[in-house]
């Protein structure tokens, strides 16, 4: 224990084994939140000094009871920060260790700070800043994600790969519009990020335990000196909410489903059998019995982080759904699901982007398995349509016999002499072979959002100009 205060005691038979010491070592081991919540420190000293600070200007504190506490709390911060401060499980959470310290710092004055607060608006402040932080962090990673992708699809613009459905060779497509795919997922992300920005952008200190106060404070004040756009506008809900970390939580969840799909993508496309990259070595890991093996590791363990921040997203939603207002202790769970979550999530944008920035494309592979398959399929079932003039139901059934075909025979659509596709429909011409291609193929789809390259580059360019 580190303050050992409760050591002295004999152990209790009842409680037995790890709890020496009897149930008030329980009560302190389920009760105490020091061991994570000190992660907010920075955060509880700035909203204590800009407390302080207004109750100050308030006139409801002296102006040298606020220069001492501020002073107080700056050395504090100084402490923390050199890993000099010593933090004791008996004072429960970083609120009371940094309460008592600057008692022992600077006496009486510092019994003045928590006046017009409470604990309960003190965490929702705190945790509000860390979660407002962590948010503008995963908004430039993200930012940065993007950036990989928008430069590989630019360089990748022509490269034609297979596009797939069910995971079946569907219709060729090209690799940059691949990349641009996670561009508007990414996107999307990001987009989310900003609303909850916006949505948490109201300061909660001055709600005190939970029903206000009556001093004279200045929550504008406060608000302002925080950064953020305005007071909370209801003292209970104010205590109560979690919203903001559910709305992290969520975010991050379906960032991390995104991320997990591309590491799926990137775990089957660096298989032999698939070939599509090469992963760098910085990014992979050998075998320790199979010399030739390379495995995608990295990508493999940014798929398995989107389990834990699914869960962290569960566990929350679970913890806030049967609670009454106001504040209740079991929202001290809060902090180690969005901890967890944020730090899984950082690592995974890192790790994807470096893997995306470093991977090798292997363009000679994607164009083969592009021919495959007869993805030129819905070309000359469209070909039929616009120049044989057919119904398309009519022209999709043409085009079945002519896969039919080829795949007795073993060849590719485009290899099938012409006598032969005219003895399947007297209407096509030499004419046809031209959209038989996967060159052909994508740079007809130019409809907008379409695979053709001139169409990728204007998606490429348009997002090009909002990150
Ligand atoms: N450690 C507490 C938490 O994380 C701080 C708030 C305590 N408030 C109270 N009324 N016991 O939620």
């Amino acid at each position: 224990m580190a303050d050992g205060s409760s050591e002295t005691k004999s152990s209790n038979q009842m409680w037995g084994g790890r709890f020496a010491s009897g149930p008030d070592a329980i009560m302190e081991e389920i009760n105490a939140s020091i061991g994570f919540d000190k992660k907010l420190y920075a955060q509880d000293i700035r909203g204590s000094i800009a407390h302080a600070t207004m109750l100050a200007h308030q006139g409801i504190i002296s102006a040298e009871d606020k220069d001492k506490i501020v002073h107080g709390l700056d050395t504090i911060l100084s402490e923390i920060d050199s890993g000099a401060f010593e933090f004791s499980r008996r004072l429960e959470d970083i609120h009371m260790n940094i309460e008592a310290r600057l008692a022992a710092l600077i006496g009486p004055a510092a019994g003045r700070l928590h006046t017009a607060r409470s604990r309960n608006d003190q965490v929702a402040l705190d945790f509000r800043l860390w979660v407002k932080e962590e948010l503008q962090k995963t908004e430039k990673a993200l930012t940065g994600l993007i950036a990989a992708f928008l430069d590989r699809a630019e360089e990748h613009a022509e490269t034609v790969m297979p596009g797939f459905t069910h995971l079946q060779t569907a219709q060729p497509v090209t690799f940059g519009h691949h990349c641009m795919a996670y561009v508007e997922m990414f996107g999307r992300d990001r987009a989310r990020v900003r609303h909850a920005i916006e949505h948490m952008d109201e300061s909660p200190i001055g709600a005190a335990a939970l029903a206000g106060t009556g001093f004279p404070i200045d929550r504008h004040m406060t608000a302002k000196a925080l950064g953020f756009r305005e007071p909370t506008r209801n003292s209970i809900d104010t205590v109560s909410d979690r919203d903001f970390a559910l709305e992290f939580l969520s975010i991050a969840a379906i960032a991390a489903t995104h991320l997990s799909r591309l590491a799926a993508e990137i775990v089957i496309w660096s298989t032999p059998q698939f070939g599509f990259i090469r992963l760098s070595d910085a990014f992979s890991t050998g075998s320790s019995i199979m010399p030739q093996k390379k495995n995608p590791d990295a990508a493999e363990l940014v798929r398995a982080k989107t389990g834990r921040v699914n869960g962290s997203l569960v566990a929350l939603l679970t913890v806030m759904k049967g609670l009454p207002l106001a504040y209740s202790k079991d929202m001290q769970e809060d902090k180690e699901q969005v901890f967890d979550a944020a730090e899984s999530l950082e690592l995974a944008i890192a790790a994807m982007t470096g893997m995306i920035r470093d991977v090798t494309i292997r363009a000679d592979r994607m164009k083969a398995a592009a021919g495959s398959g007869y993805s030129t399929a819905t070309d000359l079932a469209d070909w039929l349509v616009r120049e044989a003039g057919l119904p398309f139901r009519d022209a999709h059934h043409v085009t079945g016999r002519v896969v039919a075909l080829a795949e007795q025979k073993g060849c590719d659509l485009a290899d099938l002499p012409l006598a032969e596709l005219q003895a399947i429909n007297s209407a096509i011409t030499d004419k046809v072979y031209g959209v038989l291609t996967v060159e052909a193929s994508v740079a007809s789809r130019t409809s907008f959002g379409g695979t053709a390259p001139s169409e990728v580059r204007k998606q490429i360019a348009w997002w090009r100009a909002r990150n």
